[in-house]
């Protein structure tokens, strides 16, 4: 039996309120904390660059979380997040609608206003944010329309984090995946894609997801075959063994790609 946990299991298993206590508390004793620090770094060097911009982002895989969006939702006017399961929809609504109950960003809100030199108040950005996205739609990245039925026009901006070593079962499923997803982003757009190496679980509260061990030769490699010109690869190595009850992962990374204006597939960088 494979232990591939797909789509059915995210739908019926993935339990949104534990994800975001196990990983996004930003407290010293959590695993995202490493990666949060990591990834909203990038995200605001990225989005302070004044090159990577425009209209729409789609965020893919979004979860029940909003924090790749923080820096992004400065430069861009509207915000798309997208997901497989009904709950993180749901958990993902009841922060927008600001409902009781509904995780507490404000911790992570805060670091990524100091990130940005402190340039507007933190409730200034949650508010904004909040009014930046504009639709949360269901998606399915092993589908070539992944927002089927919804036919989106092609946006300026994708951002996914953490969700094809999650939603694939192996490198070709990724690489398929992946040029699903292009079709969403117009020529010459960016795309910011970010996760983790080395790792083949992690664990949402007791129950364990599958993920596929990538590196960056193959992420870089897949990046170029989909169309993609790599602008930026960052890694961070770990040798952190502390969290390994929650996941096996060695190293982190985040890649700025912009798509070829061409429209074909391939060449170097
Ligand atoms: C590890 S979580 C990452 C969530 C969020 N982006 C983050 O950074 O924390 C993996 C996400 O992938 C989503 N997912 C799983 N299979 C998917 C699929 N086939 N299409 C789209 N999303 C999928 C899950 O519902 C889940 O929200």
């Amino acid at each position: 039996m494979s232990d591939f946990t797909g789509p059915e299991q995210y739908q019926n298993l993935f339990d949104p309120k534990a994800y975001l206590d196990d990983y996004y508390r930003l407290e010293g004793d959590c695993m995202g904390d490493e990666y949060l620090r990591f990834s909203l770094k990038h995200l605001a060097q990225i989005y302070s660059s004044g090159k990577v911009k425009g209209e729409t982002l789609i965020d893919i895989g979004s979860g029940p979380t909003i924090y790749p969006l923080l820096s992004a939702c400065e430069v861009y006017k509207n915000i798309i997040c997208t997901d497989f399961t009904d709950r993180n929809r749901e958990e993902l609504k009841a922060w927008l609608t600001n409902q009781p109950g509904s995780f507490d960003w404000s911790p992570v809100v805060k670091l990524v206003c100091q990130l940005e030199g402190d340039k507007v108040p933190w409730t200034e950005k949650e508010d904004h944010l909040r009014r930046t996205i504009k639709q949360v739609l269901k998606c399915d990245i092993l589908e070539s329309n992944p927002t089927d039925p919804v036919v989106l026009p092609q946006a300026d901006g994708l951002i996914s984090f953490l969700c094809f070593e999650a939603a694939c079962k192996d490198q070709p499923a990724y690489v398929s995946a992946l040029n699903n997803i292009t079709t969403l982003l117009k020529p010459g757009g960016y795309l910011v894609l970010s996760g983790v190496l080395g790792n083949t679980y992690y664990m949402v509260g007791k129950v364990k997801f599958s993920g596929i061990l990538l590196t960056e030769d193959f992420i870089k490699e897949a990046l170029r075959g989909a169309g993609y010109t790599i602008v930026s690869f960052e890694r961070s190595d770990t040798t952190e063994e502390s969290f390994q009850d929650k996941s096996n992962f060695n190293a982190l990374y985040l890649v700025l790609a912009q798509k070829k204006c061409t429209g074909l597939k391939g060449g170097s960088d």
